[in-house]
């Protein structure tokens, strides 16, 4: 390994990636491990951190892992589910009871170098069901918390081992609420695994050139080239290590863009002097004809995947550009989640994941220099490189773009269960004077990191931002085959609504593309696109007047990593004015406002 680099074992979702992020915060290169990967893919690691997990440790839930990591000869930390792991192995017990939920105090039982730079109280962040009650022979209590004024303590908050450097958090440092949590990490990472910061962003551009360099040899690259930002950035890397000459940029318009976003692209690209070896091709009708009748995301998802190959094949041909490698902006999150492990269920394929893309790469034939980095590295990377701001800033946008915002359906109503659930969530609504109603439709969602497909409900009354959340987060808490929770803005009460037969037509994709670019005018013209990390905007095929016209929904959210997501509230006036545009659309006939955090939810409906 070129940089000190730990391995942050993944035993629950987005827990690993948050502890990865704030490591190479410190300029130390964090990868995200699975617990059942050989032990020979842990070598050369120069400390080990477990995860959190929603998994039951003194049940022996998710205790199949790969036990040798404990006999690593380097530092090991576990937080929360892995401090109690790290308890156990050792010879400690671990209980079911003893559950804390959110901030407590921790008493630091004496001075440690984990605990450097902290006070003798600090406020940790607990979520726990089970608990440590004991620890083995070689291991000593460094903290414990205690329960309110004059409450009983409860003990082994913080454990560890100098002689086997071995030490587990029960609480979780890694969020902020543990106050001085990133001093913990650092202190572990820095001062007891000794790593030394290397990892810096100028670092890790010269590596990268070189390694594309090394990778390329005399060949060229195509590269597709969507205008989104890891595209834009992967782009710019790419001219630097290899020289405009040998730079295809090939932008397909799949006829999902969105409005007038291709020739936007094309002139960003000039702007930025990529524009020597600048392709376009519109393939709309590759694009639409492959998905003309597909109602099932997942197949829509592989067809788009699938076509982007065959059109980039195509256009290499007749360009006459051989013996070129394909580049792609792949980054952090997409690597990790496409692994194909047990834990990391297909929530959705990524397009550019398809099994064509995956068999390319295992012959060496993609090159993808952002595969290491998250989002936010991208755009600092961006930044270095001397991308313009609006470029590096702009909303995330899936590659499959409207075509996982434009729902389709066989217009047969899914009730199998509706009643129930309708008066469960109906229940549940009453109390805030809210009257709700489950759709007999379905979207993707993401629960206890495994893929749902589950029912929306969409609520109708009237209640400021803070109740509409605690309904929503009381209803998607407590009913089962639920996974969305919508905020009726519209005139229409979805008492009778009906699925429509809807497929991805041209008419479909230019109405969803008007309604996105109306919401994307109103974020800017209020002044908080950039405060939004994104804002879908989905066509759902529901008709709820019995005219058959259809749903818009606008689902702006915040987020730092979109592995979790909570819903943005947006200025009234703002909500008032897509009332006013959306509503009138023709063959739109309903609108909604998507409040559903991630998870249950997924950031797109598809
Ligand atoms: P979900 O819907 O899974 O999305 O919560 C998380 C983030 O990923 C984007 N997204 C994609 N990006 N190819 C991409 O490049 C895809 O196939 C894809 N699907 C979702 C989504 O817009 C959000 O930012």
């Amino acid at each position: 390994m070129q940089h000190d680099t730990i391995a942050v074992v993944d035993f629950g979702g987005q827990y690993a990636h948050l502890i990865a992020t704030k490591v190479r915060r410190l300029r130390v290169l964090a990868e995200i491990r699975q617990p059942e990967d050989p032990i020979e893919k842990f070598a050369g690691y120069k400390g080990v951190i477990l995860s959190g997990s929603p998994a039951l440790a003194s049940q022996g839930e998710d205790d199949d892992f790969t036990k040798a990591i404990f006999d690593l000869p380097v530092p090991i930390l576990g937080f929360c589910f892995g401090h109690q792991e790290i308890a156990k192995h050792y010879g400690g017990t671990v209980i079911h009871g003893g559950r804390e939920w959110g901030r407590a105090d921790m008493r630091i039982a004496r001075p440690h170098p984990l605990f450097k730079g902290c006070g003798e109280v600090e406020q940790v962040f607990m979520s726990h069901f089970d608990s440590v009650v004991s620890v083995g022979p070689d291991f000593e209590e460094l903290g414990y918390t205690t329960l309110g004024e004059g409450g009983h303590s409860h003990r082994f908050a913080a454990i560890g081992s100098d002689k086997l450097k071995r030490y587990g958090f029960q609480y979780h440092a890694e969020v902020d609420d543990t106050t001085h949590g990133g001093e913990m990490i650092a202190n572990f990472v820095l001062d007891i695994c000794g790593c030394k910061p290397s990892w810096t962003m100028e670092q890790y551009l010269e590596e990268q050139i070189e390694a594309v360099r090394k990778q390329v040899g005399d060949n060229s690259v195509f590269l597709l080239a969507s205008g989104g930002v890891d595209s834009t950035v992967a782009a710019k890397l790419f001219g630097l290590a290899i020289g405009a000459d040998r730079l295809h940029l090939l932008h397909v318009d799949n006829g999902l863009m969105r409005k007038g976003e291709s020739a936007a692209v094309i002139t960003m690209y000039k702007e930025m002097g990529l524009g020597r070896n600048l392709h376009f091709i519109d393939a709309t009708d590759d694009f639409l004809g492959a998905l003309a009748g597909v109602v099932e995301p997942e197949r829509k998802r592989r067809i788009i995947g699938d076509t982007f190959v065959a059109v980039f094949e195509r256009e290499a041909k007749r360009l006459g550009i051989e013996g070129h490698l394909l580049g792609q902006g792949t980054i952090y999150p997409d690597t990790i989640e496409s692994g194909a492990t047990r834990r990391a269920d297909t929530i959705k394929t990524h397009h550019n994941r398809v099994p064509i893309i995956e068999a390319m790469i295992q012959a060496g034939k993609v090159v993808e220099p952002l595969s290491e980095l998250y989002k936010v590295e991208v755009r600092e990377l961006g930044e270095r490189l001397g991308i313009p701001h609006d470029a590096l800033w702009r909303h995330p946008f899936p590659g499959p773009g409207l075509g996982v915002r434009v729902l389709c359906s066989n217009g047969q109503a899914d009730r199998a269960g509706i009643d129930a659930l309708q008066t469960q969530v109906q229940a549940l609504a009453a109390p805030f004077g809210l009257e709700a109603r489950v759709l007999p439709i379905k979207s993707v969602g993401v629960k206890a990191d495994l893929r749902s497909y589950e029912h929306p409900v969409v609520l109708t009354g009237d209640l400021p931002w803070d109740r509409l959340q605690e309904a929503v987060g009381s209803i998607l808490k407590q009913v089962q085959g639920i996974n969305r929770c919508l905020w009726n803005l519209g005139p229409q009460m979805f008492a009778d609504a009906q699925p429509l037969p809807a497929t991805m037509t041209k008419d479909r994709l230019d109405l969803c593309r008007e309604a996105d670019a109306i919401v994307m005018d109103g974020l800017r013209r209020h002044g908080i696109y950039d405060q939004v990390w994104q804002c879908p905007t989905a066509l759902v095929p529901l008709s709820v007047d019995g005219k058959g016209r259809e749903l818009v929904v606008v689902r702006p959210i915040q987020s730092e990593r979109a592995m979790t997501a909570t819903a943005a509230n947006l200025p009234q006036a703002l909500v008032a004015e897509l009332r006013r545009d959306l509503l009138v659309l023709p063959g739109v006939s309903a609108l909604a406002y998507d409040l559903t955090s991630k998870p249950p939810g997924t950031i797109e409906w598809e």
